[in-house]
């Protein structure tokens, strides 16, 4: 693979892919409404993918040898609510995005979610049938599905992540970061478990799979099965902060308009006969989190991404 196509360049994992892939391949990437101004990219580009005239014009124009769809609507509790966006964002962009790929013969990574489960078990294998309790999952399941019958050379990753946001917006780990260093009680779930990765280790993982042969769905996630408590006492530990602002709390207390699983952790022994990239377990992958604040990276991405027309430079 010369030449990659990444969508939703702007977001959380889009951005670090960006990162990453400008140092060996000609990287193209789309944003929809925050510019991502990594340099070294051949192409940025502003795309509603869910437009066929400027997908089609994109592909055209690209000629990408393999594409890495990371751009969606991923607000769970916005999906429930706007299902019209999801439908747009979620079903028809990758409808059209499958259908151009399978037409120019490319390779398309796309990403999906540990959501499709329901949670009734622990560590799911890719053998697992998939029955989403939310309309952002189940638009998921259904653009998986036009996958596998669209397109001839792709995979399917199933994952779930944290990091450092390009935007001026907060993940799940920076919101804990945050928060506690601002001294604010914060409050965890010690009963919703999951398996996530860092986006930089996820990276190295989705660019090695573009750039490879293995078709189909893969898990790849963290190695690690933990609660949103245990993550935020594992980012006290590495980043030395003050574990007692952290509250344990049940998920139970918290009503949404949409519904998540309680165990949506992943199982990630094919990932890792497939993979030659690292899957972490957690206290790696937090460290590696701290390591890339110590060496400016937060600071870094955001410098690239513009935001409501000013430059943060
Ligand atoms: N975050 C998680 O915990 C998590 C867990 C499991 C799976 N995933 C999946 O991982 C992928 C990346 O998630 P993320 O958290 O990095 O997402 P994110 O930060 O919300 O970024 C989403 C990206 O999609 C773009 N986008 C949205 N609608 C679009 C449209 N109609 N046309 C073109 N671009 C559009 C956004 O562009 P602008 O921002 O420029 O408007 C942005 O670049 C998604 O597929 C998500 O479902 C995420």
């Amino acid at each position: 693979m010369k030449r990659v196509l990444i969508t939703g360049g702007s977001g959380l994992l889009g951005s670090a892919v960006a990162m990453q892939a400008v140092r060996d391949y000609e990287t193209f990437l789309t944003y929809y409404t925050y510019p991502f101004r990594v340099p070294g990219a051949a192409g940025i580009i502003q795309a509603d993918l869910a437009d066929r005239g400027v997908f089609r014009g994109l592909i055209d124009g690209v000629q990408p040898e393999a594409i890495i769809h990371t751009a969606a609507f991923t607000n769970v509790d916005g999906c429930e609510v706007d299902r019209a966006q999801a439908e747009r964002s979620n079903v028809v962009a990758v409808q059209l995005i499958a259908e151009e790929v399978a037409k120019i013969g490319a390779r398309l990574i796309f990403i999906s979610t540990d959501y499709v489960f329901d949670g009734k078990k622990s560590y799911y294998t890719e053998e697992d049938a998939v029955n989403p309790l939310s309309y952002y999952a189940e638009t998921k399941v259904r653009a998986e599905e036009i996958i596998r019958s669209t397109c001839q050379s792709y995979c399917i990753v199933r994952t779930s992540l944290y990091g450092w946001n390009a935007q001026d917006k907060l993940s799940f780990s920076e919101w804990v970061i945050a928060g506690v260093s601002a001294g604010k009680k914060t409050p965890l779930f010690i009963d919703q478990y999951y398996s996530p990765i860092l986006t930089n280790n996820l990276a190295d993982a989705l660019l090695e799979l573009a750039a490879g042969r293995y078709t189909g769905t893969l898990h790849v996630t963290g190695a690690q099965r933990c609660s949103r408590f245990e993550v935020a006492e594992c980012i006290c530990d590495v980043f030395s902060l003050d574990k007692t602002c952290l509250s344990p709390v049940s998920r139970t207390s918290f009503r949404g308009p949409a519904a998540r699983p309680a165990d949506s952790s992943l199982s990630v022994s094919k990932a890792r006969l497939i993979l030659k990239t690292p899957l972490p377990d957690l206290q790696e992958s937090i460290t590696e989190m701290k390591r890339l604040q110590d060496e400016g990276y937060p600071a870094l991405v955001k410098s690239y991404c513009i935001q409501e027309g000013i430059v943060q430079q």
